[in-house]
């Protein structure tokens, strides 16, 4: 894999929670990081249904719209289409350590659980398992059927970190985004990506 430490793989698939892809996307371009997008075709309706957001299903043309959306400087955000076999993300050597899937959808969960690599989302979580490298699932459905659980269970065991999208209470949220703010900051946290979103148990209440 890429020793490109500043380089991370960003997926959005179909499931609720639009607002925290584009906040973790925010947060990662902030940080200086070079981000590689790959969006499901059902988390293009979610966007648009949870947000508003009419993201084009060409590559180029989504990447243009979110660079002007986070005003980034282009280089840093490279979307890649769902067979572009030949991005960097498809391969154990060239691809980033990280790989984040925010918001992970029940079907993705099972797909990557089953090594389907069928598209570059299921392809990317392949390479990143077969690297030993670091893959974060935030999986939204409610409730989980057992065969959810089994897949999670599955890629706990493979040491992929799975962290449902369910934001705490304890830090008095005011609003959405202090809800989303709080799984974000938590993702961060998990990539070792220094946050000041929320304050920190135990320190910042005191
Ligand atoms: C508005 C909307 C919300 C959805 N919410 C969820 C959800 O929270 N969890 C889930 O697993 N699937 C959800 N789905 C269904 C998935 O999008 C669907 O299973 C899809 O095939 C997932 O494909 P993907 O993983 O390739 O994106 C939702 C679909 C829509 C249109």
């Amino acid at each position: 894999m890429t020793t490109h430490s500043q380089a991370i793989t960003l997926a959005w698939t179909g499931a609720s929670g639009a607002p925290y892809g584009l906040r973790l996307l925010e947060c990662l371009l902030a940080s200086n990081h070079t981000v590689y997008l790959l969006i499901s075709s059902a988390a293009r309706v979610v966007l648009a249904t949870e947000h508003g957001l009419q993201l084009s299903s060409q590559p180029q043309a989504a990447q243009q719209q979110l660079v002007k959306q986070f005003n980034c400087d282009p280089s840093k955000l490279i979307v890649c289409g769902k067979e572009e076999w030949f991005s960097p993300v498809a391969s154990g050597s060239a691809a980033p350590k990280k790989m984040v899937v925010c918001p992970c959808s029940a079907g993705s969960v099972a797909a990557i659980a089953h090594g389907m690599s069928d598209n570059l989302i299921e392809r990317a979580a392949d390479v990143v398992l077969k690297e030993r490298g670091q893959l974060l699932l935030v999986v939204r459905e409610t409730p989980f059927s057992t065969l959810h659980l089994e897949n999670m269970h599955k890629l706990s065991q493979m040491g992929v970190t799975i962290m449902p999208a369910a934001p705490g209470f304890y830090h008095q949220p005011k609003s959405i985004d202090d809800l989303v703010d709080f799984m974000v900051a938590r993702i961060l946290d998990h990539l070792g990506i220094e946050q000041g979103l929320v304050p920190r148990w135990g320190y910042d209440q005191r």
